[in-house]
């Protein structure tokens, strides 16, 4: 294991009714006037935009809004965001929403007390050091932005989808966590958030640091966790147990609890921030296409961690005498876990203007982030590396 320093100080409110804490919480970390943030409109069905603002009056918080937030969420409102809490001096930017939400809320933050463009912070050209307090009432198990250090905004002017140099700075004050707003959750939102967080875990266990068994393992309980969870949220839509074991598993699959001490990889969420900028589809439903095709393209570095993947995640028998063998029946498990959720497998599935000959497009466009080539860390992908994954995923 190596050297790490690990500091993730957000306060969890978790379980039912936790949304009654709002106006509390904002207070403890010095909120008066908030800029309340969310997405198309889901939050008033569900009943957690009623939770919160029965909170926040009763806490005496006064709030204006910001709604209209779009999944892979775009600069604009970051913008529109940073000028109003300008102008109306606020002082505490409430999430109430999935990553898309949180993460509007996460740039605002950071951009409102800094003197420029605030992609700057995305493009590296300023540190990130200093933000606005951000609370989050997370309604959909996915992202983890909730508990993570990072932020993916997609820059309008250009298609850029770039996530911040990863920072503590911006992790949230504190995340509310009630698993009933998650029930109102269509099948295909479901699946594709138990998608990334299994990703989250799948970036950081596929790895070449040595003696890592204790966060390996965590990862292969996490992983075997929201694969039943998952099965059964999509079975049963109000079933909350599962339902709580998925919201719980997704803020600890990118919080870097079991990232810690290891060097991680994240290639798969690279080559997929590429097609939601080109094509606008789910995160999750790109990482379903992208993470087989990527496991097919390295397989043969380390036949062994595939193999345990296969045995230790999917109940897979060991061959021992053909150990390749069990690693592909991993992969093959993996896919057709994600095809049962009703998840894409290829291009086709994913989006139907997806075409081969986008493929030099989609390569040079990537080309335009600082570092671009080579990515991943437990193999390393260059410009062709790219190309035969994205090939892998027709
Ligand atoms: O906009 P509304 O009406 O709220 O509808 C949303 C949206 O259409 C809907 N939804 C959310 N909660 C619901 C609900 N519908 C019914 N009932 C509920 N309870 O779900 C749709 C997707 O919402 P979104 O916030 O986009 O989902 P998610 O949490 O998956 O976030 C995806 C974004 O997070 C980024 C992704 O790239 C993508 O842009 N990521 C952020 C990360 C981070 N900051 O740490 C890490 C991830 O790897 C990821 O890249
Ligand atoms: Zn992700």
């Amino acid at each position: 294991m190596n050297a790490f320093r690990f500091y993730a100080p957000t306060l969890f409110e978790f379980g039912e009714g936790a949304e009654k804490k709002t106006g509390d919480l904002v207070k403890q970390f010095g909120g008066s006037r908030v800029l309340l943030v969310y997405g198309g409109g889901s939050i008033k069905k569900n009943g957690a935009y009623q939770g919160v603002t029965d909170s926040l009056k009763q806490a005496g918080i006064e709030w204006l809004e910001l709604s209209g937030i779009q999944p892979n969420p775009r600069s604009g409102k970051v913008y529109e965001g940073i000028e109003i809490c300008r102008k109306e001096n606020r002082d505490f930017i409430l999430a109430v929403g999935g990553g898309s939400a949180i993460d509007t809320a996460k740039a605002i933050g950071m951009g409102v007390l800094y003197d420029g463009d605030f992609w700057d912070l995305f493009a590296g050209k300023a540190p990130i050091e200093k933000t606005l307090p951000v609370g989050t009432v997370l309604t959909i198990s996915a992202a983890g932005s909730e508990g993570s250090d990072s932020i993916v905004i997609t820059q309008e002017n250009g298609g850029l989808k770039w996530g911040i140099p990863r920072t503590d700075v911006v992790r949230p004050k504190f995340s509310i966590l009630n698993p009933a707003f998650t029930c109102t959750l269509p099948a295909f939102q479901t699946a594709c958030g138990a998608c990334d967080m299994m990703i989250h875990i799948i970036e950081r266990y596929f790895t070449n640091t040595p003696d890592v068994d204790l966060t390996d393992r965590l990862s292969e309980a996490l992983l075997k966790t929201i694969h039943d969870s998952a099965l059964r949220a999509i079975k049963n839509p109000d079933d909350i147990s599962a339902r709580a074991n998925l919201m719980w598993a997704g803020m600890l699959a990118h919080n870097n609890s079991v990232g810690i001490g290891r060097v991680q990889d994240w290639a798969c969420h690279q080559i997929e921030h590429e097609l939601s900028a080109f094509y606008d589809v789910a995160h999750g439903a790109g990482l379903a296409v992208v993470v087989p095709a990527w496991m097919e393209y390295v397989m043969n570095h380390d036949i062994m961690r595939f193999a345990r993947f296969a045995v230790n995640v999917f109940g897979c028998e060991m061959d021992f005498a053909y150990p390749e063998r069990t690693a592909r029946k991993g992969i093959h498990r993996l896919r057709g876990f994600f095809r049962h959720l009703g998840l894409p497998s290829n291009f086709a599935e994913l989006d139907k203007n997806i075409k081969l000959s986008d493929i030099p497009a989609i390569i040079e466009h990537r080309k335009q982030k600082p570092n671009a080539f080579p990515f991943g860390n437990f193999v390393k992908i260059d410009e062709k590396g790219m190309e035969e994954i994205l090939r892998l995923c027709v």
